[in-house]
C-alpha cells in the first residue's frame, strides 16, 4: 500500500499515514526501520492497524429493542435479545462491530465478548456514540452459533445528576450488532441485528450507574446465549430509529477491571453491622462468593468511610444507593459481580451475607485501560502515600470520562476539575486518547455562542442549575471561569505533553469559540466581571458555609480570560493562523493592561490579599516584572504568618507551590507540602486517607473522599523536587528541562515518566556531602539539566571528569544556580559535592 522510503527527518513520533485511502474493515500491516548517523536498524516486528466501519453506508444492521411497550418512568429488568446463525465454511476471520443505547454486554456462544466494561462508554450520545470492535475469529464455530445482547440503562437512560431524572438521552435502550465473517474460501457472511432477533426479560432486575444492581438468579434463562436454546415464547424485537449519523469508533481505551484487591479485615460496627474493609478507597465493584439457599438474598452496600461513631456511613453518597443484591436460585455456584454499575467505596456493608470470610470478596478496580506512565517516590513515606492517593483518585475518576468523584449521585465530567488536574494526570498516566475523546465531547456540547457547560458530557438541564446561585447573574445556562477554560487548557496540555499538534488543530475552533465567548462577557471589554462563577471553589478563606472562597470572582475570571487568550494566541501562531495570532496578541495585551489597572495598585499590591490571587497572578504572568518579587515575597510572608495553612481552593491549589518555587521561595513551598495540620495535603494522610479528599476539612465536612482536584500538587512533585518539565518549544519532551530541587527535607527523590520517545528519568540522592543525580534522556530528544549548587570542575559523570568530550554531553555552562549541562539521549550519572 505505502512505502515511505528513507526519509531524512528527526521526526520519530506522530508520523501520519499518507498513502492511498484506506478501506473499511480492513487490516493493514506495517513495519518500520530507522537510520541514525552511521547505523541502520533491522526491520521492526510486523504490527497492524485495522480500520473500522468508516462510512455510515457500511452498516447494514438495525438498532433493535424488545417489542413490548414500556412506560419510560418505570424501572424494568434488563432485556436480553438473541439470534442464532450458521457459519458454513471454514472461518478465516470474524469481527463484530457493536454498540448500544444504554450499556450492553455482548454474548457469543455462552461467553461474554471481550473484557470491556460499561460499553459503549459515555459520550454526548445525540451527537456521538462509540461502537466497539472485537476480533471473534476464535469464538465463532463452524456450524450453528448464538449471539446475544444484555442491555442496561447506564448514563443513557438511568438516573443521573442531583435531580431524580431518568431518560436523559432517550427512553428506549437498544443495540446495534454487525458481525463480518470471512471464510477461507474467500466468501463471507454478515450477521446483523434486525427484527428477526427475539427478546425476553433477563435476571438483572435493576442496574444503574449510581444505585447498583439487583439480580435474581431464579429468573436466569440458562443457556439463552447458546445455539440450541429453545426460545419459543420469547417476544419479538423491533427496530429503533437511532440511525448511524452519530456512530464513531472507540476513541479512548475501554474501561476494564484493571486490578484486583483483597479485603484486609471484616469488622463489626458498634451498631452491629458487619463490614468488609478493602483497605483502599477505589471505584469498581466487588466480586463475591455466592452462598446460601434458593430464595435467599445477599445484600451489599458500598461506602467510603465509617462515621464518627464507627458505624456504616452513607450520607455522603447523597442519593446514590450503591447496593448490590443477589437472590439465589439454588443451582448457583461460584461468584457474582454486577454488570452495568460501579461504586466508589472502601467498605462493604454486608446487610445480608451468610458467614462472611475475607476470601469471599475481591475488589475489582475499574478504570479506562490506560498505562500508568509516571512514578514519584522520595524518602518521605507520607509524601509517597500522597502520590499513591493522587494516583488512586485518578484511577477512580478515569472511568471513560474524567469525573469529579466516583461515589455520590454526581460522577460527572466537571470541566474545572479536569482542567485543574490535567497536567498532574498526564505525568501519572498516558492521558492522550482519554482526554482527546473527552475533548470531542466538549466541542460537541459547547453552545453556539462558545459557552462551555459545567460538565461534559453535558447532562445538566436548565432547571437543574441552583436558582439561588444564578440570581442576579443574568445567566440561565451558566459556565464559570476556571471551568470553561478546560476548552483551551486541556488541548494545550496534551500538545505540551504528547507533542501532537493535531490536537490543537482539531480543537482550535472550540478553543477560539471559548475565548470569543468570554470576550462578549463583562461590562468592560477586557475584564470578565459578570455572570456566575465558582470562584475559588472549596477554599477555606471565608466562612465555611461559603464554598466560593474569598478571592473575588472577577479577579479569577479576568485572570483566566488573559490566560486562555494567551494560550489561544500561541496556538494560532503554531498553526500558522497569522491573523488570529495577531488579533489575540492584541486582545491579550489589553486584558493584561485592564487586569493590572483593576486588580494591582500602582505600587504593586494585589487587590485581593489571598493565597489564590497571588498564585494565579504570578503564574499567569499578570504581575509586571518589577513587582514580581514583591508579590511572591508577600505571598511567602502571608503563608508564614498564618502558619503555612492551605486556604486556597480549586483555583489556587495547582499554582501555589509553583508560584513560590519559581520565584525563590521553594522552602515555603516545601513547608506547605509537609504541613500536617489541617488544612494541608498531609493532614488527610495522618487521618488514614487512601484517596484525595474533596475538602481540606472533609473529616468533619464529609463530602467526597475521592476527588482528584487537590491532587493537582502532583505536577509540582514531578516538576520541582523531581525536576522534570517540558520545554514549551520542544513539546512531547522532544526537549526537556530537568532541574530538581534538592530539597533539604528529602534524602532522595526518584521520578520518571514514559514519554512518547521513551523513558525519561530524574533521580537524585544525597550521599554524605555529595549529591548524585541520575538522568535518562529518551531517544531522539535532548535535555537541559541543572546540577544545582555544583561547580563544573567538581562534577563527575560516570566516574570521570565532566567534559564536553563525553558522548552525549553537548554543552557545560556555569550559572548562578550551579552547573547546567545540555544532554543528548542516553543515561548519565552525575556526582558532586554540594556547595554550602
Ligand atoms: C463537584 C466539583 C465541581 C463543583 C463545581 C461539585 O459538586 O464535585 O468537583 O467542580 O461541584 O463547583
Amino acid at each position: 500500500m505505502w512505502d515511505t522510503g528513507k526519509v531524512d527527518s528527526d521526526q520519530s513520533v506522530h508520523i501520519e499515514y499518507d498513502g492511498p485511502a484506506l478501506r473499511s474493515a480492513t487490516r493493514y500491516y506495517y513495519r518500520v526501520r530507522v537510520w541514525d548517523e552511521d547505523r541502520k536498524s533491522e526491520w521492526s516486528e510486523r504490527a497492524f492497524l485495522e480500520t473500522g466501519l468508516l462510512d455510515p453506508s457500511d452498516w447494514s444492521a438495525d438498532w433493535i429493542t424488545p417489542s413490548w411497550h414500556i412506560d419510560p418512568l418505570t424501572v424494568y429488568p434488563c432485556p436480553i435479545m438473541r439470534k442464532t446463525f450458521t457459519a458454513n465454511q471454514e472461518i478465516k476471520k470474524a469481527t463484530v462491530y457493536v454498540t448500544g443505547a444504554g450499556l450492553y454486554e455482548l454474548r457469543l456462544n455462552g461467553r461474554k465478548v471481550g473484557r470491556d466494561m460499561l460499553t459503549p462508554g459515555w459520550t454526548s450520545y445525540h451527537k456521538r456514540i462509540q461502537y466497539q470492535t472485537y476480533d471473534i475469529t476464535d469464538d465463532i464455530l463452524r456450524g450453528k452459533n448464538a449471539v446475544g445482547v444484555v442491555l442496561g440503562e447506564g448514563w443513557y437512560k438511568g438516573n443521573m445528576t442531583w435531580f431524580d431524572r431518568r431518560n436523559n438521552y432517550g427512553e428506549t435502550v437498544s443495540a446495534l450488532v454487525q458481525i463480518h465473517i470471512q471464510y477461507k474460501d474467500g466468501t463471507g457472511d454478515t450477521v446483523v441485528s434486525d427484527d428477526s432477533w427475539t427478546a425476553a426479560d433477563g435476571p438483572i432486575l435493576f442496574s444503574e450507574i449510581y444505585h447498583g444492581e439487583v439480580y435474581d438468579a431464579r429468573l436466569e434463562k440458562t443457556g439463552w446465549d447458546m445455539p440450541d436454546f429453545d426460545d419459543t415464547g420469547w417476544q419479538k424485537t423491533v427496530t429503533a430509529p437511532m440511525g448511524y449519523h452519530a456512530l464513531v469508533a472507540q476513541e479512548s481505551a475501554p474501561v476494564r477491571v484493571m486490578e484486583e484487591i483483597k479485603p484486609v479485615r471484616i469488622l463489626q460496627t458498634p451498631a452491629g453491622e458487619t463490614v468488609v474493609d478493602m483497605g483502599q478507597n477505589m471505584a469498581g465493584m466487588v466480586r463475591f462468593r455466592i452462598k446460601g439457599n434458593r430464595g435467599d438474598t445477599i445484600k451489599l452496600r458500598h461506602f467510603e468511610v465509617l462515621g464518627d461513631d464507627g458505624n456504616v456511613y452513607l450520607e455522603n453518597l447523597v442519593a446514590a444507593k450503591q447496593k448490590v443484591e443477589y437472590t439465589l436460585s439454588g443451582d448457583d455456584a461460584g461468584t457474582f459481580a454486577p454488570h452495568f454499575t460501579y461504586q466508589g467505596f472502601r467498605y462493604l456493608w454486608l446487610e445480608a451475607y451468610p458467614e462472611p470470610e475475607l476470601d469471599d470478596f475481591t475488589g475489582l478496580v475499574l478504570y479506562s485501560d490506560i498505562q500508568t506512565t509516571g512514578y514519584f517516590t522520595c524518602s518521605n513515606e507520607m509524601i509517597n502515600r500522597l502520590q499513591q492517593n493522587i494516583l488512586w483518585s485518578q484511577k477512580s475518576n478515569f472511568i471513560d470520562v474524567p469525573t469529579d468523584c466516583p461515589q455520590r449521585s454526581e460522577r460527572l465530567g466537571w470541566t474545572g476539575d479536569v482542567q485543574i488536574f490535567a497536567s498532574t494526570a498526564a505525568y501519572n498516566m498516558d492521558c492522550d486518547s482519554f482526554f482527546s475523546k473527552w475533548l470531542y465531547d466538549l466541542s460537541a456540547d459547547q453552545k453556539d455562542d462558545g459557552l462551555v457547560p459545567w460538565v461534559v458530557p453535558d447532562i445538566i438541564t436548565e432547571d437543574e442549575y441552583p436558582k439561588a446561585w444564578l440570581e442576579g447573574t443574568g445567566d440561565t445556562i451558566p459556565t464559570s471561569a476556571g471551568w470553561g477554560d478546560a476548552a483551551v487548557i486541556v488541548p494545550w496540555t496534551l500538545y505540551q505533553v504528547y507533542g501532537d499538534i493535531r490536537i490543537l488543530k482539531r480543537q482550535y475552533n472550540s478553543m477560539k469559540a471559548w475565548v470569543e465567548y468570554i470576550w462578549q462577557q463583562g461590562d468592560h471589554e477586557y475584564l470578565w466581571n459578570t455572570g456566575f462563577h465558582f470562584g475559588d471553589w472549596a477554599a477555606l478563606d471565608t466562612n465555611p458555609q461559603n464554598r466560593f472562597g474569598a478571592t473575588s470572582a472577577d479577579f479569577i475570571a479576568t485572570a483566566y480570560y488573559a490566560y486562555s487568550t494567551k494560550l489561544l494566541m500561541k496556538t494560532a501562531k503554531l498553526l500558522g493562523y497569522e491573523e488570529d495570532a495577531h488579533a489575540y496578541q492584541q486582545l491579550y495585551a489589553k486584558i493584561v493592561d485592564a487586569f493590572r489597572k483593576e486588580f494591582i495598585t500602582p505600587a504593586g499590591r494585589l487587590s485581593d490579599q489571598t493565597q489564590t490571587a497571588h498564585a494565579v497572578a504570578l503564574l499567569f504572568d499578570l504581575v509586571e516584572k518589577k513587582d514580581q518579587q514583591k508579590t511572591v515575597d508577600r505571598l511567602a510572608a502571608m503563608m508564614k504568618k498564618n502558619g503555612y495553612t492551605l486556604w486556597a481552593g480549586f483555583i489556587g491549589i495547582p499554582y501555589l507551590c509553583f508560584a513560590l518555587s519559581r520565584y525563590g521561595h521553594a522552602e515555603t513551598a516545601m513547608k506547605l507540602l509537609l504541613q500536617t495540620e489541617c488544612p494541608s495535603w498531609l493532614y488527610q494522610i495522618t487521618k488514614g486517607a487512601t484517596t484525595i479528599w474533596e475538602y481540606w476539612n472533609n473529616d468533619t465536612f464529609k463530602a467526597s473522599f475521592n476527588h482528584y482536584a487537590y491532587g493537582s500538587i502532583g505536577a509540582w512533585l514531578y516538576a520541582v523536587p523531581g525536576g522534570i518539565t517540558i520545554d514549551e518549544h520542544g513539546p512531547g519532551y522532544k526537549h526537556s528541562v530537568i532541574s530538581p530541587l534538592l530539597a533539604a527535607d528529602f534524602d532522595y527523590v526518584k521520578t520518571g515518566i514514559q514519554t512518547v520517545y521513551g523513558p525519561l528519568k530524574s533521580e537524585w540522592k544525597r550521599d554524605g556531602e555529595n549529591i548524585e543525580i541520575g538522568i535518562t534522556v529518551p531517544h531522539n530528544t535532548s535535555a537541559t539539566v541543572l546540577l544545582s549548587g555544583a561547580e563544573p570542575s567538581s562534577v563527575s559523570e560516570n566516574g570521570a571528569d565532566l567534559s564536553e568530550d563525553t558522548d552525549g554531553i553537548m554543552r557545560i555552562r556555569k550559572t548562578d544556580q550551579g552547573t547546567e549541562v545540555e544532554l543528548g539521549s542516553g543515561s548519565y550519572h552525575f556526582r558532586y559535592p554540594k556547595r554550602p
